[in-house]
């Protein structure tokens, strides 16, 4: 347990469910993490040897499971967009098999919540040995991956209980953010992007967001209550979200699930669409709005049930949810907000146990 941990923040208050809470703490976690990284003048505020980590390296190796793993794909786009330090992100089960040629000089990433999960520690065990650098972002000070590796960013989200993830995926997203941009600034890189102030508006939208369950719990039951299947599509970064909306979904509802990349469809998992197949797209990204929105009208040709997901700009008279605006970087932590609510539902509607779902733990700490 971190200091900064009262009684409230392990107990459920009023809530029926720790996802519910957690879910709708994720405002407020993005609130404390502008204020920890935020200094008396404005800036973001990093140790000098993490800063001197990420600058000295020339490629950065993101190693990580499950929701961090899908937290990581983004922070990769934000990290090439912005500090311009070519990234990859692994599967950390999945690194030894598949070892990349490493750079020069690189600097591994661990992504992790409980800090504790063993497939991303073999993986540091394994690049110590070789003798690289590494940084632990994780939820949990003194975790084994955050006391292992060189450095440690937290993410200061809280305990999470609920074992599927939600506001660690967020917490990381953020920080990664703040990583990306801080390491553009000392590399003196010109952004048209103020974090402090973005991640401000991220809060108020996913604010505004929890308060529309209603609407959220509605298309829960209209399209998950009863599927086998679902699909979610997207693309580019919004096909990073999909795949965390399908992971979450699988977690707690035991529909079958998955993300997809809209282009992708048409290569062969179209075939999967029948009379009534959910298909929840999401169309944040304005120069993908046109073609995201024709591969929906192709499954819907095929009998698919639509439901689209937009964001002020992108949207059109017809989408079931429309997230307010929030900068092109920052929209997957607004949008996997209604994703993480449609999965909670579902799960509900479907009698499950939302909180302890079958086969799961927590943090996994066998290989
Ligand atoms: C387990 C959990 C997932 C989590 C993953 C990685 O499988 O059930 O929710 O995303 O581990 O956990 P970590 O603590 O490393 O982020």
């Amino acid at each position: 347990f971190t200091a900064e941990l009262d009684a409230s923040d392990i107990e459920k208050g009023t809530y029926p469910h720790y996802m519910l809470k957690e879910i709708d703490e994720q405002p407020a976690v993005m609130r404390k993490i502008i204020m920890e990284y935020q200094d008396a003048n404005d800036n973001i505020k990093l140790d000098e040897d993490v800063r001197s980590a990420v600058q000295n390296s020339d490629r950065i190796y993101i190693i990580a499971c499950g929701t961090s793993y899908h937290a990581g794909l983004v922070g990769k786009q934000m990290i090439e967009k912005m500090a311009k330090i070519p990234t990859e992100v692994h599967i950390a089960s999945e690194f030894s098999y598949n070892m990349p040629l490493l750079s020069e000089k690189p600097l591994f990433i661990f992504i992790s919540q409980s800090g504790e999960t063993a497939d991303s520690r073999a993986v540091l065990v394994h690049i110590k040995k070789l003798g690289h650098r590494s940084l632990t972002i994780t939820n949990v000070a003194g975790s084994t991956l955050s006391r292992e590796a060189d450095h440690t960013l937290l993410l200061h989200a809280g305990p999470e209980i609920a074992v599927a993830s939600t506001k660690a995926y967020t917490a990381q997203i953020a920080v990664l953010a703040l990583l990306a941009v801080d390491t553009a600034k000392v590399k003196g890189i010109k952004l048209d992007f103020n974090p402090i102030q973005e991640l401000g508006i991220v809060a108020n939208a996913m604010e505004a967001l929890v308060d529309q369950k209603d609407i959220i719990e509605k298309i829960a039951r209209d399209y998950l209550s009863v599927t086998r299947s679902c699909f979610f599509i997207g693309r580019g970064i919004d096909y990073y979200v999909c795949q965390e909306a399908a992971l979450k979904l699988k977690e707690i509802s035991y529909i079958q699930a998955e993300g997809f990349a809209g282009g992708e469809l048409k290569h062969g998992t179209i075939a999967l669409i029948e009379e009534g197949t959910p298909v929840i797209a999401i169309a944040t990204q304005a120069h993908v709005n046109g073609s995201i929105r024709s591969n929906v009208k192709e499954t819907v040709a095929r009998g698919a049930h639509a439901c689209i997901v937009s964001m002020e700009s992108t949207s059109e008279t017809g989408d079931q949810i429309v997230l307010p605006e929030v900068h092109e970087y920052l929209t997957p932590l607004v949008s996997v907000v209604p994703m993480q609510l449609l999965a909670y539902y579902a799960a509900l509607h479907r009698d499950c146990d939302v909180d302890k779902p079958r086969n799961l733990a927590k943090s996994v700490t066998v290989e």
